[in-house]
């Protein structure tokens, strides 16, 4: 019998773990059991564990051997580099690696749906944290090659999406829920424009992910405030998606429907919105579904001061006190989506 303390992170479906005996009200009945599914791996997560101790022996080979195969597309974590300000070659190497590493996963053809599905979101995580750092236009143009190649993949492979579109986050950085949007919004516009080109999805899927990108232009102190905004904070807030429009329009090269994203990410359809109280039609199609990612995983992910909630309340929630924000079939499609 071989033991091994592993990241929580790294658990997978068909390990033997074997529970802290101290831990005297952990979620599960026995303190030693085989993982059989991804629940009671977010369980694990969600109670705080940084670190599992794991049997090899008693742990099916195919579990082991997925965590081998995933170590080559590690890149450092982004709340590491985020603690120590980096120099800005660093910022653009970490873009590049971790846009080389998407790629590549991509189209690793020994890669499982899963483990593809968890690579992806890592180096996406990594990406968007380097160019939240050092939104230059140049590093924006990378982001944009590495989210070409996403959108790409959520097109081609219905299995990897269907991971991507479930997982769980647990925190709610600014990088986080732009990952976060970004693939939700992606699946619900393949969703919607299945085998028509009247659509650029390439443009609409970097308009998704960098909608959260004039962020960059507000105060921290204001962004992860954890009590009620005032008056003037919350107007601060409010410029987050004129400052993104900016950026982007200054960066160049992308279209307008991408930056029509970015803009209109906030507003709702009847009207009370910002930053231009925007209603109904004068909204744009993919300015709506941004709007309805963006508010499901604002809800689904712990905040400061609450705790996230269930995806299917989430969508109880948005419906019984929200349904007026929403055009009503995008938000029976959306629901269509993750059911
Ligand atoms: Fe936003
Ligand atoms: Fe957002």
């Amino acid at each position: 019998m071989a033991h091994k303390k592993i990241d929580a992170d790294d658990l997978r479906v068909g390990m033997y773990v074997i529970m802290p005996t101290s831990w005297d009200e952990h979620p599960f009945l026995k303190n030693k059991f085989r993982l059989t599914s991804q629940t009671q791996i977010d369980k694990i997560i969600d109670f705080g564990l940084a670190q599992v101790l794991i049997d090899t022996g008693h742990s099916l080979p195919e579990a082991l051997s997925s965590i081998e195969r995933m170590k080559k597309y590690e890149t450092p974590k982004p709340a590491e580099s985020a603690k120590k300000p980096e120099e800005p070659s660093k910022e653009e190497k970490q873009l590049n690696t971790a846009g080389d590493k998407l790629r590549e996963a991509i189209h690793d053809g020994s890669l499982s749906a899963s483990e593809k599905s968890r690579i992806v979101r890592d180096n996406a995580l990594t990406m968007m944290n380097s160019l939240l750092e050092q939104p230059t236009a140049k590093n924006i143009q990378t982001a944009k090659e590495a989210i070409i190649q996403i959108v790409e993949l959520i097109l081609t492979d219905d299995d990897t999406t269907s991971y991507l579109t479930k997982i769980t986050s647990y925190d709610f950085s600014t990088y986080t829920h732009s990952v976060n949007v970004g693939l939700l919004a992606v699946s619900m516009a393949k969703l919607l424009f299945r085998g028509s080109n009247a659509h650029n999805m390439h443009e609409m899927g970097i308009g998704f992910f960098l909608h959260d990108l004039g962020k960059v232009g507000i105060d921290p102190a204001i962004i992860n405030k954890p009590g009620r905004l005032t008056t003037d904070e919350m107007t601060v807030i409010r410029s987050h998606p004129t400052i993104g429009f900016k950026i982007l329009e200054d960066a160049h090269r992308l279209s307008e429907e991408c930056k029509t994203i970015v803009l209109q990410h906030h507003e709702r359809y009847d009207g009370t919105g910002y930053p231009k109280q925007l209603r109904g039609d004068e909204i744009h199609l993919y300015g709506k579904i941004c709007s309805m990612a963006d508010v499901f995983d604002a809800l689904t992910s712990n905040r400061p001061y609450r705790k996230k909630m269930d995806p299917f309340d989430a969508l109880i929630l948005m419906k019984k006190e929200m349904i007026n924000h929403f055009q009503m079939d995008l938000y029976e499609k959306f629901v269509y989506m993750l059911s």
